[in-house]
């Protein structure tokens, strides 16, 4: 049991043992409630608290139809196999309301209690008037009613499969149930089991630049709002449309404008009730080659709108990338977009695939909040848990950590990073919190990385080529290495990683570095635990980590 497993059964247990000696008077006492989680700044660097500190989200998300009680016997094993700690999960209108007026919660507390049963958090996914740039999650009774729940018309005049930012009836009832929801959670789940709720889903437009009715046509001539044309960078003046403020990017711009308020309004009603953060997902533009306004979603955070979300959504903590790109130039090209000032770094939504499950180090050098492949689930993939044997042989616990059989799957790859990670979460998340930690991933074109840490730099050398002093690093036949370093004290580090070399050199030219001691350990519960030294071959020419989770405490000294 892990330090976070071991905090859940102890709280209710120290509540029911205090109870019990305590007797009526106990009753009448206030039982301390967990902090509601939340997101703080300081020092200009994000962290995501639960029970009171930094947390790191270690995530994977469930297919689209998982989230029914009938699926969760397909999910938690998969989640189990992953060692995440959290689990995003859709929460969906159309099943919460099925009756207009008629809120049923009861898929929602079975997702909850089934959650604390398996020891992970929650990220409930608010499927409501936007998935993936359509309506298709609200309640058939809307769907039913076009005319008053009007879709978004399109360049040519005619309905567009996306939701119009201006229906005002669709966005009341969305506030409404949206409210709902969060006020139930509030009342349900006081052990904060779930941490952060995500707003809508991929919300924006397929296939349209924006809403062309009447209303939005009205809206569109007349003077951008003043907020948006600073949070663009446009100067002050006179007043000025949005073809003239923004050119070629006027209907993108306007549509985000459009869709974040809505979006915006119903984050606000749901928070005022329970404030968890919450944040919006983004299916993303090229970072590279963009392409021109109709080459992707329009409305959603993709990098070009997110001051215009930041003004007209500001309940929304976090706009986040939906990251399912394999070129790496790409992949940390969003990563960057996405880590800003004014937000975190958090990746709901990503492929998990081996050829990028490295990044997961490279969000993490960027202070990443969380991390979360999509589709880790056994509803649809081909390879299934194996199934209990009645002989007494391996049973659900040995299935669930029996890896994935499938070529196609990718389950090994975030199973392996969670397994290295997820015992030093809390650590993790702390030493980042605090700008003390650096990881990366290996770059195939750069056989040799360096991180500074005032008076030592760390080098990361990838491939084959470990041998003596001076050799030249080859890369990984696939660039699967990554690493993490995290400065513990002036000559102290935390070294974790697979796949690579890490060594260290004093800034100061004219020394060398010598290990004090390096002890080779594992996390467990939190803690380091020590196996070894570490000397000989196994530190002359650096730090070697290979492929088992292992982790490094190194004392640095000088000659
Ligand atoms: C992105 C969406 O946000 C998910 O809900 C899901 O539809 C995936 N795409 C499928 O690849």
């Amino acid at each position: 049991m892990n330090i976070e497993r071991f905090v859940e059964h102890l709280v209710p247990a120290t509540v029911v043992a205090f109870l019990a000696v305590c007797g009526a008077a106990a009753q009448q006492a206030p039982v301390k409630e967990r902090p509601i989680p939340q997101i703080v700044k300081k020092d200009g660097r994000y962290a995501l608290m639960v029970d009171g500190a930094p947390f790191l989200m270690l995530g994977a998300q469930a297919h689209n139809s998982s989230g029914w009680p009938e699926m969760l016997p397909k999910v938690w094993p998969a989640i189990e196999y992953l060692h995440a700690n959290t689990l995003e999960i859709p929460v969906y209108w159309e099943q919460i309301e099925a009756h207009q007026g008629q809120f049923d919660f009861s898929v929602v507390d079975t997702i909850i209690t089934q959650a604390r049963e398996h020891h992970v958090r929650l990220d409930l996914l608010w499927f409501g008037t936007w998935k993936n740039g359509s309506q298709h999650y609200m309640p058939e009774w809307m769907k039913a009613d076009p005319a008053k729940y009007f879709h978004l018309i399109d360049k040519n005049g005619r309905p567009a499969d996306s939701p119009s930012p201006f229906c005002t009836a669709s966005q009341e009832l969305d506030i409404r149930a949206f409210t709902a929801f969060m006020r139930h959670l509030k009342a349900f789940d006081t052990q904060r089991t779930v941490i952060i709720v995500q707003v809508e889903n991929e919300s924006g437009t397929w296939g349209s630049t924006r809403d062309y009715s009447p209303v939005a046509q009205k809206l569109f001539e007349a003077p951008v709002p003043a907020e948006v044309l600073k949070a663009m960078g446009k100067p002050a003046g006179a007043p000025v449309n949005w073809t003239d403020a923004f050119g070629v990017e006027a209907e993108v711009n306007f549509h985000a404008w459009a869709v974040a308020a809505y979006v915006g309004k119903v984050a606000a009603a749901g928070k005022a009730v329970y404030p968890l953060p919450l944040y919006a997902n983004a299916a993303l533009r090229d970072p590279m080659r963009p392409g021109a306004p109709g080459s992707y979603e329009a409305g959603g955070p993709t990098d070009n709108v997110i001051p215009i979300w930041k003004i007209a959504a500001p309940a929304i903590d976090i706009v986040s990338p939906d990251i399912y790109m394999n070129d790496p130039v790409a992949y940390l090209k969003v990563l960057e977009l996405y880590h800003r000032d004014d937000n975190p770094l958090f990746v709901p939504e990503t492929s998990g695939s081996a050829s990028v499950s490295r990044f997961f180090f490279s969000a993490l050098g960027l202070e990443a909040i969380g991390f979360s492949p999509f589709g880790l689930d056994y509803s649809g993939v081909p390879s299934v848990p194996p199934a209990p044997s009645p002989a007494g042989g391996p049973g659900p616990a040995a299935a669930a950590a029996a890896p994935p059989s499938s070529p196609q799957d990718q389950f090994a790859p975030t199973a392996q990073n969670y397994r290295l990670i997820g015992p030093m979460m809390r650590d993790v998340a702390r030493l980042n919190f605090e700008g003390k930690l650096q990881a990366i991933a290996e770059d195939a074109a750069t056989p040799n990385q360096t991180l500074h840490f005032g008076a030592w730099n760390a080098t990361i050398s990838y491939g084959g080529g470990r041998g003596g002093r001076g050799a030249t690093p080859t890369p990984n036949p696939n660039p699967t290495g990554q690493a993490l370093v995290a400065q513990l004290g002036d000559n102290r580090f935390l070294v974790a990683g697979y796949s690579c070399r890490v060594d260290f050199r004093p800034v100061t030219a004219d020394k060398h570095r010598q290990f004090m001691r390096a002890e080779e350990g594992t996390y467990e519960n939190g803690v380091f635990k020590f196996v070894r030294i570490l000397n000989g071959d196994e530190t002359d020419n650096g730090l070697n980590l290979r492929a088992e989770p292992i982790a490094l405490r190194v004392s640095l000294g000088v000659y």
